[in-house]
């Protein structure tokens, strides 16, 4: 597969989905990827020091809010743009929403107006399947489901996800929309559900299940991810949107017990903290567009996918030892301070 992209500039490569995507594609193809990351708290240069050196790739640090330097990028002649900048952490939004209005929706919109101003063919935005909102027990998302978002976090996507679509419409920029489901796997910074279990675990500290555990959510392993967005970059249609999802819906508590019972601890660990606001009950994804229109399947079943998860950050307690200290103890004394 391949077709006549050139460069990709890539947003927000040194965050979790973004380095592994990075990764995925430099091993794969000659593509000549720009990785522009503001390199906020989540992002860490650590992420991709295997192939920080290697002759296709180049980072740049900076904000995809600065039209200057965004306009500057896209004038170099790319091929595609595939937005993964954001914050990104539903609670921290809770907390904090303005950033997340300046990240998600104006940082997007400087990218949408270079990629429209410099004739950039293709440009992919990497939304979340938590625009459609909250699912009672029965039903999935479709791409034509209703936007009701609930955090700030999801406000602002949905905002993003607007201006794209609008971008389409008025513009005629080819641009593509993807709602992934939650994904898990190397690199993921540990204020997500995944990470922080299988880290607190391994330290013998509590794990903070919010409300009563039974929330649920659709569970994909992120290079599975990464190939979608590999494929919808290739071969996918210009003003759509692909869902993206594994069919692979748990209850926070059953991930949490998964862990310690792979992790050997006891679950004596588990304590059920005060629930986060606005909480989404279930989120499940709809894939039958993308399976049926571009032949993506899952290649990582769940039981394979979370082994080697939980082992790489077994392996990589350096990784994640280095992140929980300095700001991050403030942020889980005033997240969890509290709660626990
Ligand atoms: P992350 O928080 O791990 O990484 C975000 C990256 O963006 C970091 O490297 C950060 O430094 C960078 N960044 C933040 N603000 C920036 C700015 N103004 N300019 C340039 N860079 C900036 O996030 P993630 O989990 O890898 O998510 C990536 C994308 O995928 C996001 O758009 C998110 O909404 C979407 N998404 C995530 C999931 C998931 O389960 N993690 C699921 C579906 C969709
Ligand atoms: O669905 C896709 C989304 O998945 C992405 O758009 C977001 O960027 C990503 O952060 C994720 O959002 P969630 O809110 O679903 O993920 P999080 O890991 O924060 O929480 C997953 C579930 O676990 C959720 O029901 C809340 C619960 N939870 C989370 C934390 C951090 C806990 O019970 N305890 C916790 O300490």
């Amino acid at each position: 597969m391949g077709c006549n992209i050139g460069t990709i500039l890539v947003t927000g490569g040194c965050g979790f989905i973004g380095s592994n995507f990075v990764r995925f594609m430099l091993r794969k193809y000659d593509y000549k990827i720009i990785n522009v990351d503001k390199l906020t708290y989540a992002g860490n240069l650590e992420n991709l020091s295997d192939i920080s050196d290697h002759p296709n790739y180049e980072f740049v640090r900076g904000d995809i809010a600065d039209k200057a330097l965004i306009e500057g990028l896209a004038s170099k002649g790319i091929g595609a743009v595939i937005n993964f900048a954001a914050e990104s952490h539903v609670d921290r939004s809770i907390e904090d929403p303005r950033v997340f209005i300046e990240t998600n929706v104006l940082g997007t919109q400087v990218l949408l107006e270079a990629a429209r101003k410099y004739g950039i063919l293709r440009f992919i935005q990497i939304s979340t399947d938590e625009v459609y909102g909250s699912l009672g027990t029965r039903g999935s998302f479709k791409e034509a489901s209703p936007l009701a978002p609930n955090s700030p976090y999801s406000a602002s996507k949905t905002a993003a996800d607007l201006l794209v679509r609008a971008y389409y419409k008025t513009y005629g920029l080819a641009a593509i929309i993807t709602r992934c489901s939650n994904n898990y796997g190397p690199y993921q910074f540990p204020e997500k559900l995944i990470p922080l279990m299988i880290s607190n675990a391994l330290e013998d500290k509590s794990l903070p299940v919010y409300g009563d555990g039974m929330n649920v959510r659709d569970w994909i392993y992120v290079e599975d991810h990464c190939r979608a967005i590999e494929l919808i970059m290739h071969r996918g249609k210009g003003g759509e949107v692909y869902n993206i999802g594994a069919n692979n819906e748990l209850s926070n508590i059953e991930i949490v017990k998964i862990i310690l019972k792979k992790l050997n601890k006891p679950e004596s660990l588990i304590k059920f903290v005060e629930d986060r606001p606005g909480h989404d009950r279930r989120y499940a994804i709809d894939s039958t567009k993308l399976r049926n229109e571009l032949g993506w399947d899952v290649i990582y079943p769940f039981e394979k996918a979370i082994d080697r998860t939980i082992r790489w950050y077994v392996e990589h307690q350096d990784w994640w030892k280095k992140i929980k200290s300095g700001e991050y103890l403030t942020y889980y004394e005033r997240m969890y301070g509290h709660r626990l």
